[in-house]
Parts: C-alpha cells; structure tokens; sequence
C-alpha cells in the first residue's frame, strides 16, 4: 500500500522519510540516504533538540554558507574539526605495513605552484630559522622512485601561509620538485611553526563554545605523484610539538612525527629534517 505522508507519529515519521528515497537513481544513493535518515532522525531524537536550537543549527550552517567562497571553505574547516575529513581518509586509504600514511589535505594547497630544482630555496624570503629537508621516496618493494613529483606547502614561523598575507607578490614556502635517480629530493626552506586555523567563522564559535583549541602543531605538508602509485596526500609533524596531542584537526599520526635536528652553521641555527615517503603501488 502506498504510504501517504501525512498525521505520522515519529517513527511513521521515520520510515516514511526512509520509503521516499526508494527510487533513488542508484542503489549506493538510496543507501546512503538511508541512513542519512536513519542517523538524523535518531540524533534528533535521542537528544530532543528543541525548536530554539534547531533554528541555531541552521543560523550556523547559513553563516558556514555565506563566509565560504573560493578561498574560504567553511564546511571542510567543519568536517575536519569534527573528525569526519580524518575518518573519510583513514576509511579509503588502508595502507599496507611500511607505508607513509596520510593525512588531511588542508585549505592551503593551491595548484601550479612554482617549480624548483633540487637543493633550491623555497621559503623565498618567509621568515624563520632556515631548514634543510631531505626526503627519500621509495615504493613498498623498496625501490626508489625517480621522477615523482613532490609537491611542498608550509606556513612559516609566524604560523602563516603565503596566501593569507594580503600583499604577497609571489609564492613562498610552496612549490614542486623532482626526485632524482636514487629517488631522493631536497630543498631549503624555513621551519615550519604551529598555528591556528581560521577562527573568524562558525567552525572559530564552535571551537570556543566547546573549549578546544584552534592548534596545529607545526608541519609541513607534502603531495607526492608517482606513476604506477597511489597518490600520498600527508605531513610530516615537528617532533616535540606542544599541539601534537590536541591538533584541532585530529591529523596527527605518530609515524609523521620526525625531529627537526637544529645545529649551527657559520654561526646561525639551521634545522634539518629527513623523511622517507614509501608509496603504495596503484
Ligand atoms: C592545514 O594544515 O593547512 C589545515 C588543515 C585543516 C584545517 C585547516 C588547516
Ligand atoms: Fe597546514
């Protein structure tokens, strides 16, 4: 019998919303809406939201909305302050032992970034005590890869990206290179420091409303392209970090923590990190 939509109680309610999603245009959407229904209505439910809160939940998502544009994006601060981004990525990259895991993308890539040759500076003038990074990147068999492109992006001692400063003429701690025949890359740049992530919107209310920190520990962030490889989209955290046990992001994982090693140089400190990428084989 057709079910008609109206006088429900609330599991009536319930089924009836689960039975308008039957003709879904595939069976994987029906699926998920489902028990997008199933798990909404039960949330509801459970904690007996009031109108009053209800109408708060939508005057949130609305300002999520209007401060999101093609720079800002809102919504993703959202779902990785809720560790959805996290479990979205740990879900679909099960890795095999030996390799590097991944983690969140972040806002701050930005594509066609400079390209750079190997032992180049990077951090072009960005201000912060000067790093050296070497890295190697090898497949599961052990194999160094040659010719995968390693793509950087980092914040600098002031814990900020190139493109949150307004008047930057051109690109700084971000670009791409190569790795050469023994599969290995390097570069100076600045050492990265913690920062906090956007908290002038709704994600910022939230975090304050709930007592939690805005943190990053320092890191940087690396994408790495190899032919036949499944792309590795992680960072590698600074050892010592005072945020790496409450990053707001939930992105820590202990394998991508490393030391940056500081030494002095002709009288000035240098940090030096190095970090093996082991790619997985597509
Ligand atoms: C980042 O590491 O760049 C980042 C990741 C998630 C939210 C904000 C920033
Ligand atoms: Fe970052």
């Amino acid at each position: 019998m057709h079910m008609k939509n109206w006088n429900l109680a609330d599991e009536e309610l319930t089924k009836a919303v689960r039975a308008s999603f039957q003709g879904a245009d595939s069976d994987r959407m029906q699926l998920v809406f489902d028990s997008l229904v199933r798990h909404l209505h039960g949330f509801i439910r459970e904690t007996e939201i009031t109108e009053e809160e209800w109408l708060a939940g939508i005057d949130f998502l609305t300002r999520a909305g209007h401060i999101t544009d093609d720079k800002r994006q809102e919504f993703v601060l959202l779902s990785d302050i809720l560790g959805v981004s996290m479990l979205v990525i740990g879900m679909n990259n099960r890795k095999p032992t030996r390799a590097t895991e991944s983690t969140v993308f972040g806002p701050f890539f930005v594509p066609g970034s400079p390209r750079y040759e190997n032992g180049d500076d990077l951090g072009k003038g960005a201000p912060g005590t000067p790093c050296i990074v070497r890295g190697l990147v090898s497949s599961t068999a052990g194999h160094p890869l040659v010719g995968a492109r390693v793509d950087v992006w980092q914040a600098d001692e002031d814990g900020m990206y190139d493109v949150q400063y307004a008047h930057l003429s051109e690109p700084r701690g971000r670009g791409h290179l190569f790795t050469e025949r023994d599969g290995r890359f390097w570069f100076r740049t600045i050492r990265p420091e913690a920062y906090p992530i956007p908290t002038d919107g709704p994600a910022g209310d939230l975090l304050r409303a709930s007592g939690r920190e805005a943190m990053r520990p320092a890191h940087i962030h690396f994408r790495i392209e190899a032919r036949g490889f499944e792309t590795l989209i992680t960072h590698v955290f600074a050892a010592g970090d005072p945020f790496l046990d409450s990053d707001a992001v939930f992105g820590v994982k202990r394998s991508l923590v490393a030391p940056f090693v500081e030494s002095e140089l002709d009288g000035e400190t240098v940090a030096e990190l190095d970090f093996e990428f082991v790619l997985v084989p597509s």
